[in-house]
């Protein structure tokens, strides 16, 4: 049932602070401050020469920002790519490698198609999938369950920070195991996954500033979300929820890309979504967000307070977000552009929860 909400997805936006605090009490130990996965690894993340990652849609995201921190807190190489795209490249790999699928349902046909290849290929199979029973599941070697609960509205939302928070995990697992983290630095970062569930509620807060925006939104024919680092999946993943439920057209961009064509489309008319909190990477993102309000665009800032200070004026909104520790700062910011597609689709009158053309499990190909 939707409990007290309208629909589907905004209890599932709202479950999300519970659904990642059961996430993370399966694959953390918050005593000793340890990650602790809930299956024996079949593999050595230390004798990886890299890790390839498939998945589609908003299990891609998650996927392109586990990039980001395995590179990062790993060192590990990383390959990521929509599994409709890799399984028909026939990518060479290494035998023994990682293959890695994201997937919340577990019966995406090409997701599945891309695991059977890396089979064929010699290749460690590991799969999170929010549904432990399914296809995906069944055929890898090692799960590791999102345990997020049923997701009943199309649009993924609780399933795909579930997703995020588990790779979180394993990419701190992965730095451990290769020996760049120490356990001075995962115990930081745990303390930082603890303080995730808490953050969430803190970002959720955010919902009245960001409901008051709905009916400008709804009047946009395109609007951009802008990111950097880990924090442009989350553009990415802004734009992908947004044309879902509001069927207004879209686009999320690497920040620095902008300026190499699409910057053409700014004026006064144009929303321009800006994921930024304050981190090594504000500074650039910050003058790439000058250079579109010097163009009419209209900035929605979403930034912690160091970030809104370090701002500037050109700013229309600004909507705040707890301040976090950079692993940690993409899963928060997932909630505001959640509720940002959600405030505008429910203001149109759109059906939020089953979205014209889509199905909540993709098995064709
Ligand atoms: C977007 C969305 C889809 C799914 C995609 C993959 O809100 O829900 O893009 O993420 O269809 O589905 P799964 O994760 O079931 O493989």
């Amino acid at each position: 049932s939707k409990g007290n909400h309208r629909h589907f997805m905004s209890k599932e936006i709202y479950e999300q602070p519970d659904t990642i605090s059961h996430t993370l009490s399966n694959y953390v130990n918050f005593a000793e401050r340890k990650v602790q996965l809930p299956q024996e690894l079949p593999f050595d993340f230390a004798k990886l020469s890299r890790l390839t990652i498939s998945s589609c849609g908003g299990s891609y995201y998650a996927a392109m920002i586990a990039k980001y921190w395995f590179e990062k807190y790993a060192r590990l190489p990383v390959e990521v790519d929509i599994a409709s795209e890799f399984r028909y490249r026939e990518p060479p790999m290494e035998k023994d490698g990682l293959a890695l699928f994201v997937s919340q349902s577990g019966e995406t046909a090409d997701t599945l198609a891309a695991l059977r290849y890396c089979v064929s290929q010699d290749q460690h199979i590991a799969s999170i999938v929010n549904v432990a029973e399914s296809t995906i599941a069944r055929e890898s070697d090692v799960v590791f369950p999102t345990l997020c609960g049923p997701e009943i509205c199309v649009a993924s939302t609780k399933a795909t920070t579930a997703q995020q928070t588990v790779l979180a995990t394993l990419a701190i697992a992965a730095g451990k195991q290769r020996g760049i983290l120490s356990d001075a630095q995962e115990a930081e970062m745990v303390d930082a996954l603890a303080k995730l569930p808490g953050a969430m509620s803190k970002a959720l807060a955010s919902e009245p500033k960001i409901a008051s925006l709905d009916k400008s939104l709804s009047k946009a024919k395109d609007v951009f979300y802008l990111g950097r680092g880990a924090l442009y999946p989350v553009a990415l993943e802004g734009a992908l929820k947004f044309k879902e439920i509001t069927y207004i057209h879209a686009e999320g961009y690497a920040a620095g890309e902008l300026k190499h064509g699409p910057i053409a489309l700014i004026d006064e008319k144009v929303p321009v979504v800006v994921v930024a909190p304050s981190d090594a990477l504000l500074e650039k993102t910050l003058s790439n967000m000058h250079e579109v309000a010097a163009r009419g665009g209209n900035i929605i800032l979403i930034t912690d307070e160091a970030g809104a200070k370090q701002a500037g004026p050109d700013i229309n909104e600004i909507i705040l977000m707890p301040e976090v520790h950079e692993l940690v700062q993409p899963i928060v910011a997932t909630v505001p552009v959640q509720l940002l597609a959600y405030h505008t689709a429910v203001f149109m009158g759109t059906d939020v929860d089953q979205p014209r053309n889509l199905a909540k499990s993709v098995t064709v190909e």
